[in-house]
C-alpha cells in the first residue's frame, strides 16, 4: 500500500477530530485516525489518567470514547463533510462486539480504513477481549474483517512486544488484515500504582526494532509506524526501517501541528 502523504496522527492523540480541525492541522495529515471506539460508550479512567516521565508519558486514559452509535451519529458526519481521510480505530470486549463493530463500521459512509486495536495495554483488566495471544489478536481481526465490504483496508495494531510481534504480524496478516500499525503504548505504571501505557521517546527504539523485524520477516506486508516519533528524522528512520507511514502520538500533545510539519518536510523527500 502507499501512501500520498505518509503521516497520521496516532489513535488517542486527536480525539475524534474536532481538536485538530479547530487547530487547522487535520488536513496537513494525510490521514485521521479516530481514538478507539467500543460498541458501548465509555467514561474512561477517574484522573490524574497522565504522568510526565523522563523521556515521554504514562497514560491511562481507560478508552474514554462516545461509543458506536454516537460516534455513526454526530462525529463520522462531521469528518466525512469535510472529507477527512478517516481511518477508525476498534476495539471490542468480545468477538461478537468486534464482529458488531465492522459489520456497522462496514455500512457506514466517509471511511478509508479500520485500525483494530488489538493491544490496549491491561485490555483484559478493562473488560476487553484478550488479544495478549497472536491466534486471539487473529480471531479479533478476522471478526472485523468478515463485516467489512472487500477492499476496506484493515489494520492491526499491535503492541511493543518485540519477541513475539513478527508471529502476532503473521497471524493477522493471515486472518486479513492489510497491514499493521507498529506500536502501541507500552504497559507501564502509573506513579499511583495503576495500570497504564508508556509513550513517547522512551519507546521509540523497541518500536523501530519491531518495524524492522516485522518489514525483514513479511516484506509484503504494509506497516505504519508509530512510538516517540518527534521529528521529520525520527519519522525518517522508521520509514527506512519499512514502514510505509508514520503515526504522531504523544508528541501532538505537546505541538499539534508537529504531524502537519513532519508531513510538509517529507513531500520534499525523494519517493
Ligand atoms: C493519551 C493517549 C491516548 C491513547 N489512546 C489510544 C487509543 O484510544 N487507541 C489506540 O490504539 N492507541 C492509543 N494510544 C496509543 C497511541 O496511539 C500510540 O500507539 C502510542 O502512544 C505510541 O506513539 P507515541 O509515542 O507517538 O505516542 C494513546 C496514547 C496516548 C498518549
Amino acid at each position: 500500500m502507499r501512501f500520498d502523504r505518509p503521516v497520521m496522527n496516532a489513535s488517542g492523540c486527536g480525539g475524534t477530530g474536532r481538536e485538530l480541525g479547530d487547530l487547522g492541522v487535520l488536513d496537513a495529515m494525510g490521514a485521521f485516525v479516530t481514538r478507539s471506539i467500543t460498541l458501548d460508550p465509555r467514561t474512561g479512567s477517574p484522573a490524574p489518567r497522565i504522568a510526565e516521565t523522563p523521556s515521554g508519558l504514562v497514560h491511562a486514559v481507560g478508552l474514554q470514547n462516545p461509543g458506536l452509535e454516537q460516534f455513526l451519529i454526530r462525529e463520522l458526519p462531521w469528518l466525512a463533510s469535510r472529507r477527512t481521510r478517516t481511518y477508525v480505530s476498534v476495539a471490542g470486549s468480545s468477538l461478537g462486539e468486534y464482529a458488531d463493530l465492522g459489520r456497522r463500521l462496514g455500512r457506514a459512509p466517509g471511511i478509508t480504513g479500520i485500525e483494530v486495536n488489538v493491544s490496549v495495554p491491561d485490555g483484559p483488566a478493562m473488560g476487553l477481549f484478550d488479544t495478549r495471544e497472536p491466534f486471539q489478536a487473529a480471531r479479533a481481526l478476522a471478526a472485523v474483517r468478515g463485516g467489512l465490504p472487500p477492499g476496506l483496508p484493515v489494520f492491526a495494531k499491535l503492541g511493543p512486544d518485540s519477541l513475539r510481534i513478527v508471529e502476532t504480524a503473521r497471524a493477522v496478516a493471515e486472518a486479513g488484515a492489510d497491514g499493521v500499525v507498529l506500536v502501541n503504548a507500552a504497559p507501564a505504571l502509573m506513579p499511583d500504582g495503576s495500570p497504564g501505557g508508556l509513550s513517547g521517546p522512551a519507546i521509540r527504539p523497541l518500536s523501530l526494532r519491531c518495524v524492522h523485524d516485522v518489514h525483514r520477516e513479511l516484506p509484503e506486508l504494509t506497516i505504519i509506524g508509530a512510538g516517540g516519533i518527534l521529528d521529520t528524522d525520527d519519522a525518517r528512520a522508521f520509514l527506512a526501517a519499512g514502514a510505509s507511514a508514520v503515526q504522531i502520538g504523544t508528541a501532538l500533545l505537546h505541538d499539534p501541528t508537529t504531524a502537519a510539519r513532519i508531513a510538509a518536510d517529507l513531500q520534499g523527500d525523494p519517493a
